[in-house]
């Protein structure tokens, strides 16, 4: 009775990592219990999360390495996974499900990085954003709902958001990747997207410093003002007190992405008998509503929701 937050399956965005082929499904080692799936697949799951009351789901292609290249071109194909599987959900679900797309190159360079690098390897943001304003319209011409930049760099929102609008895209969503701090905990997810072994170096130069907390009020500022209609925390367990800043200061929508490592260590930790895994998952999912989010991204979201729905 005296409950003051609570976590639906309406609060869940389901993170999908989607791989060429037909009827396949490809488990990742490093995440137990989440595989890549091919479009067919992802089709699929994205109706379980239409069933299971989740309203979103979130795509992140394995590009096959002979399609990444230098300047992560294949961002630009009407064509490619993250295309594919876009229309292929919007054919089959509709307005039924959302679909969120992540902007940024690191899954079709072959370096790995977010950006186009200079001839010292710097991650250029000026001649990158180009690449992501035609990267955001491929997939809002796919039939993206909501367009997700995680790349990190200075100006994309605006820069999105006009590209977006001199194209009639007037309803497509941006919800900004704003405080994406550079993590170690991201390190399955770089597997899953076959990215990992191709990173030279870190992402330092563009991802923020995990000591800082007003530089993600500037940069969620920033994201507000050139035109983002819901900002992010990245990763979330260990960013609740930003979390809690921005939601304290902005009147926009605030979203935490629980991140790969951080699913890793529940499930680690459950295998090793720390603790229950859905007592540990639940706990930790309902911290971010009392932080004062609007929706979680998780790898967790099906099988939350389905505990959830009883
Ligand atoms: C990259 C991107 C990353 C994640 C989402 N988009 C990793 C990175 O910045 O290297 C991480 C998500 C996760 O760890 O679950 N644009």
């Amino acid at each position: 009775m005296v409950r003051e937050n609570s976590l639906s399956p309406a609060d869940l965005i389901w993170p999908l990592f989607i791989i060429e082929g037909e009827g396949a499904e490809q488990p990742v080692a490093s995440l137990p219990g989440v595989s890549r799936w091919s479009v067919d697949g992802i089709v699929e799951r994205a109706k379980e999360a239409r069933d299971l009351g989740i309203p979103c789901v979130a795509l992140f292609p394995n590009t096959q390495p002979e399609k990444r290249s230098d300047d992560g071109s294949e961002a630009l194909n009407p064509d490619n996974l993250m295309c594919r599987a876009t229309k292929a959900i919007k054919d089959a679900l509709g307005d039924e499900i959302g679909v969120l797309t992540d902007v940024a190159l690191d899954p079709y360079t072959s370096h790995g990085q977010d950006g186009l690098l200079s001839d010292k390897g710097y991650v250029e943001n000026d001649r990158t954003l180009e690449v992501l304003t035609k990267q955001s319209l491929n997939q809002a011409n796919a039939g993206a709902d909501i367009i997700a930049p995680s790349d990190m760099m200075d100006g994309r929102v605006g820069a999105i958001r006009d590209t977006l609008e001199h194209a009639d895209h007037h309803n497509v969503q941006i919800m900004a990747y704003s405080a994406k701090y550079a993590s170690a905990f991201y390190g399955p997810f770089r597997d899953a997207v076959g990215s990992g072994g191709l990173l030279k170096g870190d992402k330092k130069t563009y991802q923020m410093d995990p000591a800082n907390s007003d530089e993600a009020i500037r940069e969620i500022a920033m994201d507000i003002a050139e035109g983002a209609d819901s900002v992010m925390v990245k990763p979330g367990l260990a960013y609740l007190d930003i979390i809690y800043r921005a939601k304290s200061q902005f009147d926009v929508p605030v979203y935490a992405y629980q991140v790969s490592g951080e699913y890793a260590l529940v499930k680690a930790g459950a295998a090793a008998g720390v603790g229950d895994h859905d007592a540990l998952m639940m706990e930790k999912l309902v911290a971010f509503k009392r932080a004062g989010c609007s929706g979680i991204l998780s790898y967790f979201a099906a099988d939350a929701a389905k505990l959830l729905q009883g």
